[in-house]
């Protein structure tokens, strides 16, 4: 894909973006004054989450990479933030492909720094929404193979999709779109595991005008409805890893699992 400046679509600036907020937390500068309101409202937390967050991203790919996947489908892509998903997989595979998505035109903006492939490989953007999942994989299937495995991730997004959305049949729709051998990489923020931080994010986040619906263990659970879970299953961010070096063991309010689709 190359980039054409001219059909940028136009920022609102007016009103806080999901992408930017994250980019703030992650101390970027790709965002704005009402980005920052939202988030420098945010308890110390949501800083280390969003920390913990990307740093299961890195260990997820990484270790996908290694068991041989070299096709990837990431939707709710952010702002690009070293290392992006293909800096660390074609790290490993330089052959490997990846194909981002997000819904957030200042994601489009950037996309540039997402497009910088190794000559091996070959990196993909489009700006689309998780709410059509067929438009995604029908873009995504000019570049990825769907006959041999895919890694899909939906890393911290579906907190962003309420269940009156049908966030559990968008995954369900993805996931039969992939072939066997494939896996769902999957983070999400907890309602359950501290109760008041969430509630206290979620809240300050509505007031910014950002709808979240965070979820409790079950429900995230339910994601992964059919597949099987790699080891260590269904755990918070900070406890997902294989092999050493182990991440340095903080609480953490983010659930984070890998699984493989039969
Ligand atoms: C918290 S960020 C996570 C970024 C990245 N996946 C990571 O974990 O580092 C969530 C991203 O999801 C995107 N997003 C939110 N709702 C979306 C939707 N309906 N469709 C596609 N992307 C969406 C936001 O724009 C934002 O970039």
């Amino acid at each position: 894909m190359t980039i054409d400046r001219q059909s940028f679509p136009p920022l609102d600036t007016s009103k806080a973006h999901p992408a930017r907020v994250y980019d703030w937390l992650l101390g970027g500068k790709d965002n704005y004054p009402v980005d920052e309101a939202v988030a420098e409202k945010l308890p110390p937390e949501a800083r280390d989450a969003a920390r913990q967050n990307r740093e299961f991203m890195h260990r997820a790919s990484a270790w996908l990479a290694e068991q041989g996947i070299d096709q990837f489908l990431d939707i709710g892509t952010g702002i690009p933030t070293q290392p992006n998903l293909h800096q660390i997989v074609q790290g490993i595979t330089p052959s490997a492909k990846v194909v981002y998505t997000d819904n957030d035109p200042i994601v489009l903006r950037h996309a540039e720094a997402l497009l910088v492939s190794r000559p091996e490989g070959v990196t993909d953007y489009i700006q689309a929404d998780v709410r059509r999942p067929q438009e995604i994989v029908e873009h995504a299937r000019h570049v990825l193979d769907f006959g041999r495995p895919i890694a899909l991730s939906l890393i911290a997004l579906m907190h962003f999709i309420p269940d009156e959305q049908d966030a559990h049949s968008i995954v369900a729709n993805l996931v039969e779109t992939l072939p066997s051998g494939s896996y769902l990489v999957l983070s999400h923020a907890s309602s359950d595991l501290f109760p008041e931080l969430s509630a206290q994010v979620t809240a300050e986040y509505a007031k910014g005008g950002i709808q979240l619906g965070f979820r409790a263990r079950a429900e995230v659970e339910r994601f992964f409805d059919g597949l099987d879970l790699v080891s260590p299953g269904l755990v918070t961010a900070t406890e997902w890893f294989q092999g050493a070096p182990a991440p340095a063991q903080e609480d953490s309010g983010i659930y984070a699992a890998v699984a493989r689709v039969r």
